[in-house]
């Protein structure tokens, strides 16, 4: 007879001390634990940029609910990232009031620039570009969020004006980066 063998994977081992009690913080001002879901992938991802299979489980097992009903909820918000994005993700809207003000312009203008398309990264990382829908701004449309940041009444020029400007930010951040870690060396 086949012994099957089973393995118990203690996922805690995926999140850090830090990651941990900011999740249990949250869990304990909720009535239920899986209340905490969504709080708990926006602490993983304010943390790691991403969410990963590897930390749904982890948070999962952490607040005692089915993986399956997390990656329900991380899908319903389409501001949690399952996939490894670049530093900065494009949400740019494709809803209506867009569309009629010069979206297709812009999604092309930002495609040539960048040399991508929609849910892929630029070879340096710096950008992802997404699709999202109405970001609440169709008054002052065509809009796209970058970083929290919203950004209204878009041109082609002025769209890849905000991503010169992010790259020139990130390329400075990583040169400072690289000097200090010479420095400690
Ligand atoms: S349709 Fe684009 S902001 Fe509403």
């Amino acid at each position: 007879m086949d012994i099957i063998k089973t393995t118990t994977i203690d996922f805690s081992h995926y999140l850090t001390e830090q990651e941990i009690s900011a999740i249990e913080h949250e869990a304990s001002i909720m009535e239920y634990r899986e209340a905490a879901g969504i709080e708990a992938l926006k602490i993983i991802q304010e943390h790691r940029g991403w969410v990963s299979d590897d930390s749904l489980y982890a948070i999962a097992d952490l607040l005692q609910m089915p993986s399956a009903q997390l990656e329900e909820v991380a899908t319903f918000y389409n501001l949690i990232y399952r996939q490894k994005v670049g530093q900065y993700v494009i949400h740019l809207c494709d809803s209506i009031s867009c569309h009629l003000q010069g979206y297709d312009e812009i999604l092309a203008a930002i495609k040539a620039h960048l040399n991508i398309d929609y849910g892929q990264t630029t070879n340096d990382g710096v950008f992802t570009l997404l699709s999202n829908v109405c970001l609440g701004g169709c008054d002052k449309a065509p809009t796209m969020m970058i970083a929290k940041q919203h950004y209204q009444q878009l041109t082609p020029e002025s769209a890849i004006d905000i991503l010169t400007t992010l790259k020139e930010k990130a390329v400075t951040a990583k040169t400072k980066k690289t000097k200090g870690s010479n420095a400690n060396d």
